[in-house]
């Protein structure tokens, strides 16, 4: 009797899985809730069981009631949800690949050499400037639409990518999706970079910089290993800029601990290809959270020991932070509790080691290469460094043309916020020219994309730094270089990461001529880049030869 109900309840099963999709899943964000979706689905499941016994027994019976029920439900929840996407969604009309329509784990697809950017240029080459790369997602490969996402007045908030990524729920600055609370904590970051600031971190940078040249020194006319010793000197810059603590990595000349723990981080998100419900459901459960915690756990007992001893006199990254956090509630600007402090604490490592370290290894892939532009370069700053130390400052360094035209070139060529941020449209979506972008949109503008397209710059795949000073032909259009973004969501730390790169280029080539070591093509550095949403270069040997005209 109760078989024959069989096809009743099945019915009523794949019913559910379509109310689930029409009055659950197609409304809002569900990036964050991963968890809390298959929680409810177990426990569906145990009542689902709990029923079926009660008739059926544990039997043959039952199991067969069970699977044809979930198979009901989940099957008809997926045809929704494929039928959804595909022909009912806002961006149906919009080009790309099948199977990023159907599913944002096309993504993974994508991923998994590790070089999502590229297969995403290719897929600019084959759809166009728009190309729908999840099922709410859209890649964007044009200027305008750079300007109107991101630059001045637009409603563009960041994107889903970013929920996930809070600290036990408090969302720090380079992850809100709250514009007031960005205004908020953006005015306390802005003072830790405020020309004062950056005054009083210069000397700790030309320390670091001291640091590398001293080992360069000892390396002399052996290979260095370049990403790995930038990487070090990043580490160092930052202990002593954002925490006032010498870490010595450059002195030790050995991998830190805690940059295995930074990749670590990275290495899911790159692999992934920008896939983020999983990464939800890892933080909610806690599973292989291993590094992550321990990361956490160093960056927020760096910040307690701040909070404890404090730094009298010392200016660094920490003192804003905690600053701000002391004078909470009653300043506006404040950091309101703890984990929001330590929330603030861990980009001072993740968004300025990675990307800096990424972009002093491409100008030394570019450099290292060329003896004529070693000599240019030399000839650049001479004026400057023959007036003695005192005379170089970040001001001096940065009206020296040659000494930017090269990192500009660099980082154009080689950005290491590969696809940039997602952001979200508002939701009375986004008119950019003829280009209709409909509202509550995740949308990628990847600057990688731009640097490269031959609207903007021509010859763009070439290194060229004359663009930059004598042959502005080249540049077609400025506004396509965004290596640090543009708009409210900018880098806060642009001005630091210039400081090192200046710093460490000049430096580096007053003292020393440097070519690829025996052997080396840098074609390792080229193809063993990795895409982990920051650009990881790959490895370069490069020798190292005292100038012997220094000052000459
Ligand atoms: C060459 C080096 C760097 C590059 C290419 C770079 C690039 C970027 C980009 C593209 C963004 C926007 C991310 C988004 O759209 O969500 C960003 C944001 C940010 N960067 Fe950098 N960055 C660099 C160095 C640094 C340094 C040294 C710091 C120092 C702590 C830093 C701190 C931040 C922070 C806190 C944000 C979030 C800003 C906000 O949301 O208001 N970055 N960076």
């Amino acid at each position: 009797m109760y078989a024959n109900s069989l096809p009743l309840h099945c019915t009523v099963a794949a019913g559910c899985g379509l109310l689930a999709h029409l009055l659950y899943f197609i409304h809002g964000e569900k990036d964050g809730k991963a968890l809390r979706i298959i929680i409810a689905h177990l426990n569906a499941e145990v009542l689902l069981s709990a029923y079926l016994i009660r008739y059926l027994g544990i039997s043959k019976q039952y199991l067969s009631f069970n699977t044809a029920i979930n198979l009901s439900y989940f099957g008809a929840l997926f045809f929704s949800i494929v039928a959804y996407r595909l022909a009912f969604h806002r961006l149906r009309h919009f080009p790309g690949p099948l199977g990023a329509k159907l599913t944002k784990a096309y993504g993974l697809w994508m991923a998994r050499n590790v070089k999502y950017i590229d297969e995403l240029c290719k897929l600019h080459q084959t759809y166009g400037d728009v190309v729908r790369v999840g099922p709410n997602e859209l890649s964007i490969r044009n200027v305008e639409t750079l300007l109107a996402v991101n630059g001045p007045g637009s409603k563009c908030t960041k994107g889903t990518f970013y929920e996930p990524l809070s600290e036990q729920g408090e969302y720090a600055l380079a992850v809100t999706r709250d514009k007031a609370h960005h205004k908020q904590r953006r005015q306390v970051w802005e003072k830790a970079f405020n020309s004062k600031s950056l005054k009083a971190y210069e000397p700790r940078v030309k320390s670091s910089v001291d640091d590398l040249l001293s080992q360069i020194a000892a390396h002399e006319g052996k290979p260095m290993e370049v990403s790995h010793w930038a990487l070090l000197f990043v580490f160092d810059v930052m202990g002593k800029v954002g925490f006032s603590e010498d870490w010595g990595a450059v002195k030790d000349g050995r991998p830190n601990p805690i940059l295995h723990l930074l990749e670590a981080l990275f290495t899911p998100l790159g692999r992934l290809g920008r896939w983020i419900w999983p990464i939800g459901f890892f933080v909610d459960t806690g599973l292989g959270n291993e590094d992550r915690e321990a990361f956490e756990a160093w960056s927020n007992k760096l910040l307690a020991v701040r909070q404890k001893e404090g730094r009298e006199g010392s200016i660094d990254i920490a003192t804003f932070l905690i600053e701000s956090f002391h004078e909470a509630p009653n300043f506006k600007a404040g950091l309101h509790n703890q984990n929001l402090l330590n929330g603030e604490g861990q980009p001072v490592m993740i968004a300025a080691t990675d990307t800096v370290s990424n972009s002093i290894s491409w100008v030394f892939y570019h450099v290292a290469r060329s003896a004529s532009l070693q000599r240019e370069i030399y000839q650049a700053i001479k004026p400057l460094f023959t007036q003695g130390d005192e005379a170089i400052t970040h001001i001096s360094l940065s009206q020296i043309p040659l000494l930017d035209a090269v990192i500009n070139e660099a980082m154009r060529l080689h950005s290491s916020a590969t696809v940039g941020g997602s952001r979200m449209t508002p939701s009375e979506g986004l008119q950019v020219g003829d280009l209709y972008i409909p509202g509550d949109v995740n949308v990628y503008i990847p600057p990688h994309a731009l640097h490269l397209d031959e609207r903007y710059f021509e010859r763009a795949t070439e290194f060229l730094p004359e663009r930059w000073m004598t042959a502005p032909k080249l540049i077609k259009d400025k506004r396509a270089f965004a290596p640090f973004t543009i708009g409210t969501y900018n880098c806060v730390g642009r001005q630091l990461a210039l400081m090192e790169l200046r710093y460490l280029l000049a430096y580096t080539v007053w003292n020393y001529e440097f070519a690829y070591a025996p052997g080396e093509n840098g074609r390792r550095m080229e193809e063993e880049s990795l895409d982990l949403v920051i650009m990881k270069a790959g490895k370069l040997d490069v020798v190292f030869k005292k100038r012997e005209s220094v000052g000459l």
